[in-house]
């Protein structure tokens, strides 16, 4: 075909407006964020996208020169074939470098064939079911994973005179990672399971799981229920029938005592014990940063960032630094290559991306939830570092 003197002259003025362009008025890195932002999860997809803003705050919204947009999906909750859709619409027309978000984990599930598919780097910045990194070569998780929060609570329970524990989880992915590595460890430690319950993941009434725990009377309740409203309607059941004052002890993964919903929870939650990998009270500089940039970054009605809020911001920070090294034309291969192994100070603490399973290696601390300052907070007094998911 020979082209037109038309033709060639549309084309000279195309490649001199490209070869024209200022650095940063190139393709933007454009970054899909699938999550929940609507419905009883919408917490999820608010925290995570405020944390990543706080990242772009005290950063910049440029990182090799180039912009960075985030184009922001709502599931609506857990619906894992519409986040399928929107991660393939994502890649092949809005032509997304990375996907990230995913506050539950069916919606994660959905999506790994379609990133292996088209080789797309996929960060988790929630969804904490063990087995979402083993799906796909191209996901990597900055969160947790449930089974990492779990064994440290069984350990800790054992060491402190707990023998007989009755276990309470939400029944999908998480939930069943919770119940099985507790189980596993307290077990292993010469711990007694004595009952077991698991409850729906959408709707839950806990009056009969509460009452049933209440008479089996086990010295604690050990308990994983997926952030924000549920943990607030199963502390209320356990005060109203009065499971502490029968002696019986609610131990649990941090999810329960979400630093974003403890206020609303209220005094009730006084001297609960939990294991997790985030608290908004975490002493450091690092922490400090980080809350002062979702402060800028974020409406105040937000509230307290959370362990979702910190995932967040560290998910930006693992795209900033795939950036610098690779550039900003994203071939999956190299990202993950540049991903394995990356290190860094997170507002956690120290972290790592283990080049094995692609999953954080992290410092997870035992809290005690406690008036500081007047206001209720998950106060570290115990920690282990560097903990691997024990899941794989
Ligand atoms: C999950 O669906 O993987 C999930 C949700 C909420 C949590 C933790 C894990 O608090």
């Amino acid at each position: 075909m020979q082209m037109s003197k038309r033709m060639i002259a549309a084309l000279t003025v195309a490649v001199v407006a490209l070869v024209a362009l200022p650095v940063a008025a190139q393709e933007p890195i454009k970054v899909g964020v699938i999550a929940e932002f609507s419905g009883p999860f919408a917490d999820y997809g608010a925290q995570i996208e405020a944390g990543m803003k706080a990242y772009i705050k005290q950063h910049g919204d440029t990182v090799g020169g180039r912009k960075i947009e985030l184009i922001t999906r709502d599931t609506k909750g857990p619906a894992p074939e519409v986040a399928k859709r929107f991660a393939q619409e994502l890649i092949t027309r809005d032509k997304v470098q990375f996907l990230a978000g995913f506050g539950l984990t069916p919606n994660a599930m959905a999506v790994a064939p379609v990133v292996s598919e088209a080789k797309v780097p996929m960060i988790i910045s929630n969804a904490a079911t063990s087995a979402i990194t083993t799906r796909s070569p191209y996901i990597t998780r900055v969160s947790m994973t449930i089974p990492q929060v779990s064994a440290p609570m069984a350990e800790w329970a054992l060491r402190n005179g707990i023998k007989q524990v009755y276990t309470v989880v939400a029944d999908y992915g998480p939930g069943i990672d919770a119940e099985t590595q507790f189980t596993k460890t307290f077990k292993a430690g010469g711990g007694e399971i004595v009952g077991t319950l698991r409850t729906p993941l959408q709707n839950p009434d806990f009056s009969a799981a509460i009452q049933r725990v209440k008479d089996a009377k086990p010295q604690a309740v050990f308990v994983f229920l997926p952030a924000g409203e549920q943990g607030i309607a199963f502390v209320k059941g356990f005060n109203e029938r009065g499971l502490a004052e029968a002696g019986i002890k609610l131990i649990a993964t941090g999810d329960i005592t979400d630093d974003h919903v403890l206020a609303a929870m209220g005094d009730p939650t006084l001297g609960m014990i939990t294991a997790f990998h985030y608290s908004a009270a975490h002493d450091s500089p690092e922490n400090a940063a980080f809350q002062k940039a979702y402060a800028e970054a974020n409406e105040a009605k937000l509230g307290s960032p959370n362990f979702m809020t910190a995932a967040g911001y560290d998910t930006m920070h693992v795209i900033y630094e795939v950036v610098k090294k690779v550039g900003g034309d994203i071939d999956g291969d190299k990202a993950m290559a540049a991903i394995k192994g990356m290190k860094w100070t997170s507002p956690r603490g120290p972290v790592s991306i283990d080049p094995e399973t692609r999953d954080i290696t992290q410092t997870i601390y035992i809290r005690k939830v406690e008036k500081k300052n007047g206001k209720l907070a998950n106060v570290e007094f115990d920690k282990i570092a560097d903990v691997k998911d024990p899941g794989k």
